[in-house]
Order: C-alpha cells, then structure tokens, then sequence
C-alpha cells in the first residue's frame, strides 16, 4: 500500500480514538507483510496510567491475529507539527522489526517519513535476551 493510503488508514483509525483526558487524538494503521493493515487508536482510562497508544493497539492487534511482520506503519495525530512516537511504543515495535518505515502525518496528510533505527539507535531486541542467558 502507498504511504498516503496508509496515512488515510490511519486518518480513518484516529476517528476512533478515546482520549477524552488529554484530548491528543492518535490514529495508527500498521501494513504486515502479507498486506493486511491492521488499525489502532489511543485508547485512555480514568486511571491514567493504564490507557494505551494506537501505534501499540495497531501492532498487539496484528500481533493477536498471527501476524508479526511488518512492512510499514502510519501515525497521525491532530497536531499541526509533526508528532513521532513515544519511546515505549519504538521498543514495542523493536519487539518484531529491527528496522521499519514508520510514516508520521498530520490530519492535512502533512508527512514525515521516519526509521525506527532513526528513532531508537543502538536498539535493546529480543537477541540480547539470547546472548545474555545464565546457564
Ligand atoms: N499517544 C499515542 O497514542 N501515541 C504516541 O506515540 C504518543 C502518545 C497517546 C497516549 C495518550 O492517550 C495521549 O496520546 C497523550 O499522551
């Protein structure tokens, strides 16, 4: 899928956000390998700690279906200047890409075209865990 479609995906997904504390509305459509797009939103909770990302939504969706490799993913927020994700969500999707197209826009499908190894270098991922057992 071409990058304006998926950030529409996301524009779509952002319908459905839940953010009635901060009123940051997030919309994200992650693309796996296999071409299937998978939508997500933030989603918050009156105790706060416990709401959720939409890029994080996104993935555990995909995730949840069987689906753990991705090609690219889209994120839009409401804010004029373009508003990458957070870091817990950049080790989320560490947790299945070493490195991935992440597409950040605003509703005026304003874009910015990031990596995640851009956003978080010198990365923790699931091999270190394997290097590093005790016996
Ligand atoms: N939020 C996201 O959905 N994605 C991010 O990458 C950053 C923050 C949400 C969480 C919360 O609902 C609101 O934006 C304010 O932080």
């Amino acid at each position: 899928m071409d990058n304006l479609a998926l950030v529409k995906k996301a524009i779509e997904a952002r319908q459905n956000a839940y953010a009635p504390y901060s009123n940051h509305r997030v919309g994200a459509a992650v693309e796996c390998e296999d071409g299937s797009i998978f939508l997500g939103c933030n989603v918050e909770n009156c105790a706060l700690p416990l709401g959720d990302c939409a890029e994080r939504v996104a993935i555990y969706k995909a995730v949840s279906e069987g689906h753990t490799q991705f090609k690219k993913l889209a994120v839009v927020t409401g804010n004029e200047e373009i508003s990458p994700p957070c870091g817990a969500c950049r080790q989320v999707i560490r947790e299945f890409c070493k490195d991935l197209e992440i597409i950040v826009a605003n509703p005026n499908q304003k874009i910015k075209i990031f990596t995640l190894k851009e956003l978080l270098p010198n990365s923790f991922g699931p091999e270190e865990l394997k290097k590093g057992q005790d016996e």
